[in-house]
C-alpha cells in the first residue's frame, strides 16, 4: 500500500552551524509507493546518527540531494513484495547498508559488502532493484540514502537491506548493528582477522570505533590502546576493555604507544576519518603488522607513507567497508554475543531523541559530545 508519513530530507549540503539552527534536515511529510516484487516495507523504530550522515550533511562526503537520511537502523516489517517469500510480516529486521547482487565477482568470491553492483544504485540514491520509493508532498522524487532512509516512520527498502534478528532484542538497541557494530566488530573479527593475545590499537572512539574496541576484547586482544582527541570517549573506551588510553593532541603520541606496547602494536585500526589518525596507526605498527582503516576522510583526502617502510617492514593497509562483513552470517552473530554479555553495545547509546531534535544531535555528533543517538520516529522512551 501507499504510506504517507514523516521522514527527514536533506535539501541542501553544507548548511553553517549550528544545525539546531540552519536546519539542514527537514522534517516533511513523504509518500512511500507500494513496495515492488523484491521489497520490503519496514516500520521504523530506531535509527542511529552516524558520522558517514555528518559526512553528507556538512558536504565532506556529499551526496546527491534531495535525499531521505538515515542507513542505520531497526524496525519491523510491515508488508512484503509478492516475490518476497521468506520473510513474514511482524519480523524484527535490522537495516544494512551495503545491498549486495549475489551474481557479481565480489558477492562470487563471499564479499557481498563490497558488490560491485551497490555503489551505482547507491549513488543514484536508487535500491538495487531500481528507481527510488519516495516522493515529497509536490510529488518530487526523493533519493535513498544507501537504499535505505530510515530517518522516517517507514521505509521501503530492497529484501537484501535487512536482515532478519532475534524479536527479544529492543529495537532502539537493535538499530546500532546495521553499521557501528557490524563496521566496528567487524574490522577486527573479519578484516584484521584478529588472533587471541595481538596488541591492537583503535583510533577514533565514536560509535564504530567503541564497537572495535569491544569487537578487539571480544577476540581476545592482549593489549588494546585507545586513541581520541576528546578525554570522555577515552574514559568511555577504559569501561569498555581498553588497556591503554592516550589524546591524540598529545605531540609524543606514536611514541607513548610504542612504549606502552613494547615497541608496537599487531594491528593498528582507524575509525576516526581522520588522516592524522591513520598516519599514526601506521607509524605504531611492528613490523609484520598490519592497519586496518574504515574511517572515512572527506573525499580527495591522500595518506601517504614511505614505500621502502611498507616493503622492509612487511606492513600491510586494509580497507575495510562494513567490517568485511557477510551481513546475514555475521550480524545475529553480533546479536548473539551481545545477549551473552560479551558485547555491550547498548553502551553506545547515549540519547533515543525525536525528530524535532534530529538537527541538534548533528551538532552533539559533529562537537565530539555524543556516541550513538537514536532516532524513535513514532516516540518512543525519553531520555532520564
Ligand atoms: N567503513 C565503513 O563501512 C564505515 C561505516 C560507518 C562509519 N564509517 C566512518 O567511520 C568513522 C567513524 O564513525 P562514527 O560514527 O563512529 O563517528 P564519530 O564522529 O562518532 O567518531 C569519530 C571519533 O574520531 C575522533 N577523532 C577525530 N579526529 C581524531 C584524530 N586525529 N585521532 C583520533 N581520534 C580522532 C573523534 O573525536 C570521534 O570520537 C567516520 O569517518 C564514518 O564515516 C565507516
Ligand atoms: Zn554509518
Ligand atoms: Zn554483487
Amino acid at each position: 500500500m501507499t504510506i504517507t508519513c514523516k521522514g527527514a530530507v536533506l535539501r541542501r549540503i553544507g548548511c553553517p552551524q549550528p544545525y539546531a539552527e540552519s536546519r539542514p534536515l527537514s522534517i516533511e511529510t513523504i509518500t512511500l509507493a507500494p513496495p515492488t516484487a523484491s521489497d520490503v516495507v519496514v516500520k521504523v523504530a530506531g535509527a542511529g546518527l552516524c558520522h558517514s550522515d555528518l559526512s553528507v550533511i556538512n558536504g565532506d562526503r556529499g551526496r546527491d540531494v534531495p535525499m531521505v537520511m538515515g542507513h542505520e537502523g531497526a524496525g519491523e516489517i510491515v508488508e512484503l513484495g509478492s516475490a518476497v517469500t521468506d520473510l513474514r510480516v511482524g519480523d524484527h529486521v535490522a537495516f544494512q547498508f551495503s545491498v549486495s547482487c549475489g551474481r557479481c565477482r565480489a558477492c562470487r568470491g563471499g564479499r557481498p559488502n563490497i558488490c560491485e553492483a551497490a555503489p551505482a544504485a547507491r549513488s543514484r540514491g536508487e535500491l538495487l532493484s531500481g528507481g527510488s520509493r519516495i516522493t515529497d508532498a509536490g510529488g518530487a522524487t526523493l533519493r535513498h540514502q544507501a537504499g535505505v532512509s530510515c530517518f522516517a516512520e517507514y521505509a521501503v527498502v530492497h529484501r537484501g537491506s535487512v536482515v532478519v534478528i532475534d524479536p527479544e532484542l529492543p529495537l532502539t538497541e537493535a538499530a546500532v548493528f546495521g553499521c557501528a557494530v557490524m563496521t566496528g566488530v567487524g574490522a577486527v573479527v573479519n578484516t584484521a582477522n584478529l588472533r587471541a593475545g595481538e596488541s591492537v590499537a583503535v583510533y577514533g572512539l565514536g560509535g564504530v570505533g567503541l564497537s572495535g574496541i569491544m569487537g578487539a576484547r571480544v577476540a581476545g586482544a592482549g593489549t588494546i590502546v585507545a586513541v581520541d582527541i576528546e578525554e570522555a570517549k577515552l574514559d568511555k573506551a577504559r569501561t569498555l576493555g581498553a588497556t591503554h588510553c592516550f589524546n591524540a593532541r598529545d605531540p609524543d603520541l606514536d611514541a607513548k604507544v610504542r612504549e606502552a606496547t613494547a615497541g608496537g602494536v599487531d594491528c593498528a585500526l582507524d575509525f576516526a576519518g581522520a588522516i592524522p589518525a591513520l598516519q599514526s596507526a601506521y607509524a605504531v605498527t611492528v613490523r609484520g603488522g598490519r592497519v586496518v582503516t574504515a574511517g572515512l576522510a572527506p573525499f580527495g583526502a591522500q595518506f601517504a607513507f614511505e614505500q621502502g617502510d611498507l616493503v622492509s617492514n612487511e606492513k600491510q593497509i586494509c580497507g575495510c567497508y562494513m567490517g568485511s562483513c557477510v551481513p546475514v552470517r555475521d550480524l545475529p552473530r553480533f546479536v548473539k554475543l551481545y545477549r551473552s554479555g560479551a558485547l555491550p553495545v547498548d553502551a553506545l547509546i547515549d540519547s533515543i531523541i525525536g525528530f524535532d531534535e534530529l538537527n541538534a544531535g548533528f551538532d552533539r555528533l559533529a562537537q565530539g559530545s555524543a556516541l550513538r543517538q537514536i532516532l524513535a520516529p513514532h516516540g518512543g522512551p525519553r531520555p532520564t
